[in-house]
């Protein structure tokens, strides 16, 4: 899938997380002092929701069983959870956040 514009920028709280279907996949979308990002938003340990987590500097926490993950690079980084989170390139264009789903973030843990 090519580059999809996902939701305006303004509709990511600063220092906030949302999600959104696109296509087969929920795209978490992360406003981390003015920088986006997008991981997949289905929890690697469990399928929660990560958009209904709680996102503390550049790392979200799942509100189920409170493991985690860093997001700039996917990284899981607090057990029960040990797979780490697709990434994907994210940018942001006239106040709109684009996501390309065949790209990981530059900022991926390789
Ligand atoms: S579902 Fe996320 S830590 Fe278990």
């Amino acid at each position: 899938m090519a580059e999809t514009q996902v939701c305006a920028a303004s509709d990511v709280p600063e220092n906030g997380v949302i999600s959104r279907e696109v296509g087969d996949e929920l795209v978490a979308i992360y406003n981390i002092n003015g920088t986006y990002y997008a991981t997949e938003a289905r929890c690697t340990h469990g399928m929660a929701d990560l958009a209904d987590g709680t996102l503390e500097d550049d790392v979200i926490e799942c509100n189920f069983h409170f493991g985690a993950f860093h997001v700039p690079s996917g990284k899981a980084v607090q057990p029960p959870c040990f797979i780490a989170l697709k990434t994907f390139k994210t940018e942001v264009r006239d106040g709109q956040v684009f996501v390309d789903l065949d790209t990981p973030a530059p900022t991926a843990d390789a």
